[in-house]
């Protein structure tokens, strides 16, 4: 495990990773908006299990800032209906406020997987852009457009959700779903005063916490209260301190104490942003916090901040190209040029292609190209949802 991540054992700063939850595995954070459900975020606990060899991991982190490209993908029902592009920025500045903390700071890419041109925004028209569900419309809604998830962190931003959610989370390499925020458009932006209480774009940063792997702090209740177990239950952060349930509202630092923390017993943590009080009352993340996202992305997400990517950390918003492509109608993008070739089935530029049988039964899914291995000869359609392409094909064995 330790060559599959590449770590090294350096005299730098050197992190252990016994108390990580670096899991292949969901990580769902549920944001409801408290005032109408007090409700806990389901977090799916069940990755945490921590294989042994982890025990002994070291990762070497020379604290440089890690430059991350983000990809929002507006998703609406109407045209006039996405958020603009100053939104979007705003929401940059917040997310990059918020992380100054732990050296990691967001861009817009301005190349996009094809290498296009990009402003690191999408629009993309969709029903699915209003009322979303996430218990039973995340698959879909994230399949009508995303970034590859390893090279890109996407954020999906749609009109509202069902529930009054305002925003969830699927962490990095879950198989569950694509990895990524899915956030409403009330909450995102910077100060924007179009949601009070959660106007200053900290959904977005409380939940790319959850994307690297954060818990909120009270998460498994006043569990993981001395220094033998800190590490391992609770939020498995020791130096948040326990904390019995979420906090609402914007409580006074040093006001809440809900667990008998030890050896010293400490106030809750009511100022973190893996809280659920009032973005204006949530500013920090802790050290260990802020180690724990960093030794992730630098294993389980390093492709993220791959060489390239620390060189193309440019704010695509303002490049000159921005200007043109944010003037065209939108969505204007290429048409999709579909070949059915003897081995496989490929789409230029990339996007998700799912090949049905004659019965109309979903055989294969992928981005960009399928396979045709192991087809038998008959009638089949590939789909891309994106532009609603259905092309019917005969494939005869090769
Ligand atoms: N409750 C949501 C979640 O757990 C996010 C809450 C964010 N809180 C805020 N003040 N923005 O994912
Ligand atoms: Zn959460
Ligand atoms: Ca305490």
């Amino acid at each position: 495990m330790d060559s599959d991540f590449g770590l090294i054992f350096g005299d730098n700063v050197v992190f252990s990773l016994a108390s990580m939850a670096l899991r292949k595995a969901l990580l769902l954070g549920i944001g409801f908006v408290v005032w109408a459900q007090r409700a806990h975020c389901p977090v799916d606990r069940s990755f945490l299990r921590l294989p042994v060899a982890w025990s002994t991991m070291r990762v070497q982190d020379g604290g440089d800032t890690l430059w991350v490209p983000v990809v929002f993908h507006l998703i609406a029902s109407d045209s006039s209906r996405w958020l603009s592009a100053s939104r979007v920025q705003d929401q940059l500045q917040a997310l990059n406020r918020d992380f100054a903390q732990v050296k990691v700071q967001f861009y817009l890419p301005a190349r996009g997987p094809q290498g296009q041109p990009t402003c690191g925004i999408t629009w993309t028209l969709s029903a699915l852009g209003a009322g979303h569900d996430y218990r039973t419309e995340e698959d879909t809604l994230k399949k009508l457009i995303f970034w590859p998830p390893d090279s890109f962190v996407n954020i999906w931003v749609v009109e509202n959700m069902a529930d009054n959610t305002i925003g969830y989370a699927r962490a990095l390499s879950d198989s569950a779903s694509l990895p990524g925020i899915v956030l409403v458009q009330a909450v995102t932006g910077n100060r924007v005063g179009t949601q009070r209480r959660f106007d200053w774009g900290r959904t977005a940063v409380h939940e790319m916490g959850h994307v690297w792997s954060l818990l909120h702090p009270f998460e498994g209740g006043c569990a993981g209260l001395t220094p033998a177990d800190c590490a391992i239950a609770g939020d498995e952060i020791c130096d948040t301190p326990a904390q019995r349930g979420p906090h609402f509202g914007c409580p006074a630092p040093g006001s809440k104490n809900t667990c008998p923390d030890q050896p010293t017993d400490l106030p809750d943590p009511v100022d973190n942003l893996m809280g659920y009080v009032d973005d204006s009352c949530m500013t920090r993340f802790t050290p260990l916090q802020g180690q724990r996202m960093r030794t992730y992305l630098l294993t389980v997400g390093s492709a993220l901040i791959s060489p390239e990517n620390q060189q193309a950390r440019r704010n695509a918003l303002q490049e000159s190209f921005c200007e043109a492509i944010l003037a065209l109608p939108q969505p204007s993008r290429p048409t999709p040029t579909l070949s059915i070739l003897p081995d496989r089935v490929e789409v230029t530029p990339p996007a998700l292609l799912s090949l049905y049988d004659g019965m109309g039964r979903l055989l294969r899914q992928g981005y960009g190209s399928l396979s045709t291995e192991g087809l038998s000869p008959g009638w089949y359609l590939v789909q891309l949802p994106t532009w609603g392409l259905v092309k019917k094909f005969f494939y005869l064995e090769p």
